[in-house]
């Protein structure tokens, strides 16, 4: 069912459906004139006394076929209406994430990507929704997103239908632009690790980009230069506790977003918007207003 919660993006509706957000574009291109349903503008170009016949992709064609890749690249519905412009930003910190996003977005493909750290309800996945939006509709990039822990519950049901990891992982991993939310959540077991692993390895050793948000920090412990490095096992254990992304994700991990990335953490007293919402639409001594 489609939310009366939608967003205008340049020609776009994006809206929920279900789980996910999805584009549509006003007219059908069986309706526009410019084209006569055909999907291609004729034209003539006349050069140097001679006269050529030039076939050019209808604008609206090319904006029907972003909006259906869009739809399938799964952001999550609530975040249909997330964009660079809604996003408020509280703190020093957030004003550079929404900065970077936007540049991001505006430089694409010459740019790494990013990492956003913090507290819960801080916007980190509404500001890596934005940017997918941007890079999706309005520059045709391919694009998709994954919640890590979901990814992993995916693979372990394919496993029992007979698919291999690889073969889930290999579409993300040749997409554009790849967000991957909530990193360093899951048990942290070697199957998580190692998957995690195989994905951000293919997708730098290809020198694709990848955004990621996480709720662990992006500091590194004091001691972790003299315990050195920590193979599976050793990583599994020491990883359970952390509240460091380093220790959640291992050294091979963290090292590739090193290079990937540019780092933004926001403050731990960064404001929970979903609390904020919550308490400012509550009245005195009553439940919350609907
Ligand atoms: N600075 C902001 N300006 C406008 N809206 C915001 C801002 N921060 C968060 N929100 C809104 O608050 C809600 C929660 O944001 P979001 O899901 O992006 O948080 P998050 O940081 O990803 O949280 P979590 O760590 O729990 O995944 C969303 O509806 C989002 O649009
Ligand atoms: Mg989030």
């Amino acid at each position: 069912m489609s939310s009366a919660r939608a967003c205008e993006t340049s020609g776009y509706t994006v809206h929920r459906q279900g789980d996910f957000a999805v584009a549509t574009v006003a007219q059908r291109v069986q309706d526009c004139a410019d084209c006569a349903g055909t999907g291609l503008l004729r034209s003539t170009v006349t050069e140097n006394a001679r006269t050529y016949d030039v076939v050019q992709p209808c604008p609206r064609a090319k904006m029907i076929s972003r909006a259906a890749a869009f739809s399938e690249a799964h952001l999550p519905a609530v975040h249909a209406p997330a964009s660079f412009d809604n996003f408020r930003p509280s703190n020093t910190e957030q004003a550079r994430a929404v900065q970077r996003a936007r540049d991001f977005a505006l430089r694409f493909p010459q740019t790494r990507g990013y990492v956003l750290s913090g507290p819960v309800g801080t916007g980190k996945t509404h500001l890596m929704c934005a940017t997918l939006k941007h890079l999706s509709l309005e520059v045709g990039a391919r694009v998709a997103y994954v919640e890590i822990s979901l990814l992993y519950a995916q693979i372990r049901r394919g496993f029992q239908d007979g698919k291999s990891g690889g073969e889930i992982i290999q579409p993300l991993s040749q997409v554009d632009v790849l967000a991957i939310d909530e990193l360093g959540k899951g048990r942290g077991s070697a199957f998580e690790l190692d998957t995690l692993d195989e994905l951000i390895a293919r997708r730098y050793n290809a020198g694709r980009v990848t955004l990621f948000a996480t709720n662990y920090s992006l500091r590194s412990p004091e001691d972790r230069a003299q315990r050195g490095y920590l193979g599976t096992d050793a990583l599994v254990e020491s990883a359970k506790e952390s509240k460091l992304l380093c220790d959640r994700v291992g050294d091979r991990i963290y090292s590739r977003l090193c290079e990937m990335c540019e780092f933004v953490e926001f403050p731990g007293n960064t404001a929970d918007q979903r609390r904020a919402k919550n308490a400012a639409e509550r009245v005195p001594n009553g439940p919350p207003r609907r």
